[in-house]
């Protein structure tokens, strides 16, 4: 299953550009899917009809879903929840609070990936669209799954057994109850999933996000910063897509906006450098409906599959050469100034443009140093040698 993700400022044409993505694959016959992310759903306006949790048919080979994030928490996360619920409960907070606590934000994100997963499994869909929250939340989410496999690889046997031996006692001092072990069966779970969709979305072959832009100075801004954050993470991003552009007719009374746009524009292709760049006019109406949603994607794909893997850059590889390894991160749109390297024990970080990563380094690392690291251009790397010491 191909699956391509749209992330970028809230009100850019995300939800737009996804439908007309997956209208113009489902018309080539790929049977698609087009899921809903971002909590302010919106592709239930889109297609002028109710759309809920579970997919339902809006044209031929496309259906549609929009993540609902009560209902898969508890499909997903009844344990976690009950236990958040229970513990908030326990320090005063009334039900209602308790339940809307447990909901943390970038959970719609979340619970779209769990299902992502799931229809990957079940191999009913060629391609599915994923029409993601504004950019933050969704890099916080994709950032996240570093952090969980870090916490994992840490502290998680240590917590749950630590748990084990002090709860008798501690439960009667903090006055709060202590997570079970049906929490941590259910922590362990939740993390094995997650690591599998981070394995499906670094997948180049598989997976890219596309930035959705418009040609203005602050939509700009946030997306380079995506861009290279997605670039850390390793996530493949295959395309920006810019939305909103001012035909030339629109000229006289806007004539200053268009001056503008095209500065942006040139600005535009000095910034994301090879990425494709699909682009997308300002319709003289709200594109609303199977008929707009589709000239929208004619317009959009008239150079391009929807469907294909645009660019096929690699974020990450490390290799061996000659006794060393050498790794390789792509990472645009920062200074040497802005990149910063820390070796810890078996990890690296990286920081670049305030972005944080931790990189566990694989097995076959082990026993080697960093010897130079350096940024070339957007590419940033780093030669490990054998620790001789
Ligand atoms: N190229 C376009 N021309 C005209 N209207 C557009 C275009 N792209 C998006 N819109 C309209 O802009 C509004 C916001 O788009 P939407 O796709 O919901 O943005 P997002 O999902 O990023 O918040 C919608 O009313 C949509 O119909
Ligand atoms: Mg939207």
């Amino acid at each position: 299953m191909r699956i391509i993700l749209y992330t970028g400022k809230g009100g850019v044409g995300k939800t737009t550009v996804s439908a007309a993505t997956a209208l113009a694959c489902a018309r080539r016959g790929q049977r698609t899917i087009v899921l809903s992310t971002d909590a302010a759903h919106s592709l239930a306006d889109l297609f002028n009809r109710p759309i809920g949790p579970e997919p339902i048919r809006v044209a031929k080979n496309l259906d549609v879903c929009e993540i609902e994030v009560h209902h898969e928490l508890a499909k997903n996360w009844g344990t976690i929840r009950a236990y958040i619920k229970h513990f908030l409960a326990s320090r005063g907070y009334g039900e209602v609070i308790a339940d809307e606590l447990s909901v943390l934000p970038g959970m719609e994100d979340l619970f779209s990936l769990l299902r992502l997963l799931e229809l990957e499994e079940s191999g009913g869909y060629d391609v599915a669209v994923i029409d993601c929250a504004p950019t933050g939340a969704t890099l916080q989410l994709l950032g996240f799954a570093d952090v969980f496999d870090w916490y994992m690889n840490r502290f998680f046997d240590i917590e749950r057994k630590l748990v084990r031996v002090i709860r008798p006692m501690a439960e009667r001092v903090i006055k709060a109850p202590l997570p079970g072990d049906e929490v941590f069966g259910q922590i362990e779970q939740l993390y094995q999933r997650m690591m599998a969709i981070k394995n499906l979305l670094t997948d180049p072959e598989r997976a890219s996000v596309r930035l959705v832009l418009n040609p203005e100075k602050m939509v700009i801004a946030e997306s380079r910063r995506a861009f290279t954050c997605l670039c850390l993470y390793g996530y493949p991003v295959d395309a920006i897509v810019v939305n909103r552009l001012l035909p030339p007719e629109a000229g006289g009374y806007l004539d200053d906006w268009l001056k503008a746009q095209k500065e942006h524009l040139d600005f535009i292709r000095v910034a994301f450098g090879s990425l494709p760049q699909l682009q997308c006019r300002l319709f003289p109406r709200e594109m609303v409906g199977l008929e707009a949603v589709k000239q929208v994607g004619a317009e959009i794909f008239a150079a391009h599959e929807p469907g294909a893997v645009l660019a096929n850059h690699r974020p990450f590889d490390l290799e061996p050469e000659n006794g060393f390894y050498k790794m390789r991160l792509h990472l645009p749109g920062v200074s040497k100034k802005e990149v910063e390297l820390l070796v810890k024990e078996n990890e690296l970080i990286i920081t670049a443009a305030g972005y944080r990563r931790h990189i566990l380094l694989p097995r076959q690392l082990e026993g080697y140093l960093v010897a130079k690291a350096r940024l070339d251009g957007d590419q940033f790397h780093v030669l490990f040698t054998k620790d001789s010491a």
